[in-house]
C-alpha cells in the first residue's frame, strides 16, 4: 500500500516537471524560434555603404537595411525633407545611391529569421518607424517601460541595449539602468 502511495507521488512528480519542461519550451518557442543548428540564421549580415554611414548616422543609430521592407526606406527617403522634424537636404545623387543601397539589402532580400519575419508582420503597410512593426514592438512589450530611461532615450536607439547590434546580432541584450 505504501509502496503504491509513493509510486503515485513519484508518477505526479514526474508529470509535473515534464508538464512545466512542456510549457517552458512552449513559451521559449512562441517569441523566438532558435536555431539548434550550427549556423545561426536569424542574424545579420553586416553591410555597409560609406554614404549612408555618412548621411544617416550624425543624428542616431545607424539602422541596417534588413530591417525594413523596400517601400518603407523609398518612403523615408523620397520624405527626407520632413525627416521626423528635420530636412537632410540630400540632393539628388546622394539620395539615389543611398536609396539604391538600402533597397538591395532591404527585409526582402535579405532571408534572415529576422526579416522574414518583419516582412511577414508587416504585411502590405509601409512603416518608416522600424518600432512600428508589429513583431518587432511584440519582441519588446517586456522593454518598453525601459525605452524611456535617460540612458536610453528612446526605441529608437536600438543600439543602448543590443551592443552588437550593428554586427547584425539582435540576440546580445543588456539593457541599461
Ligand atoms: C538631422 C538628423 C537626422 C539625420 C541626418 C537622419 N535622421 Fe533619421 N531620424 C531623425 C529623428 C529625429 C528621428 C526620430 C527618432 C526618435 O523618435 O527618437 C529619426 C528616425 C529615423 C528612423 C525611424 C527609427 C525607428 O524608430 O524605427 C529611420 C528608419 C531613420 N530615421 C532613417 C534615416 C535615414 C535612412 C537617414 C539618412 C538618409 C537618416 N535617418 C538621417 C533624425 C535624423
Ligand atoms: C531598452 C532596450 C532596447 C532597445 C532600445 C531596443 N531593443 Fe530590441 N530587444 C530588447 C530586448 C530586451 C529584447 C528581447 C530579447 C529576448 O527576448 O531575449 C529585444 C529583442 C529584439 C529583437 C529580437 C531578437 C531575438 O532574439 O529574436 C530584435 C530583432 C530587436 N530587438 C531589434 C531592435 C531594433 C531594430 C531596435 C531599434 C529600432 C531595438 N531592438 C531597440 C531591448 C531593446
Amino acid at each position: 500500500m505504501k509502496t503504491t502511495r509513493i509510486h503515485k507521488t513519484l508518477i505526479a512528480a514526474v508529470l509535473g516537471v515534464a508538464l512545466a519542461a512542456g510549457a517552458n519550451a512552449y513559451a521559449d518557442g512562441d517569441d523566438r524560434d532558435h536555431d539548434h543548428g550550427g549556423e545561426n540564421h536569424a542574424r545579420y549580415k553586416t553591410v555597409e555603404n560609406q554614404l549612408y554611414k555618412q548621411e544617416c548616422s550624425a543624428c542616431h543609430y545607424l539602422y541596417l537595411p534588413g530591417l525594413l521592407p523596400a517601400r518603407s526606406w523609398e518612403a523615408l527617403i523620397k520624405g527626407s525633407d520632413k525627416h521626423f522634424g528635420e530636412n537632410l537636404a540630400l540632393d539628388e545623387g546622394t539620395s539615389s545611391e543611398i536609396l539604391g543601397f538600402l533597397k538591395a539589402n532591404s527585409a526582402e532580400k535579405t532571408n534572415t529569421e529576422w526579416s522574414n519575419k518583419i516582412m511577414k508582420s508587416v504585411g502590405s503597410s509601409t512603416p518608416t518607424r522600424i518600432m512600428d512593426v508589429p513583431w518587432v514592438i511584440k519582441e519588446h512589450r517586456e522593454v518598453k517601460d525601459a525605452f524611456k530611461r535617460p540612458s536610453v532615450g528612446s526605441a529608437s536607439n536600438c543600439g543602448a541595449c543590443h551592443t552588437r547590434g550593428h554586427e547584425g546580432d539582435f540576440e546580445t541584450v543588456k539593457v541599461p539602468k
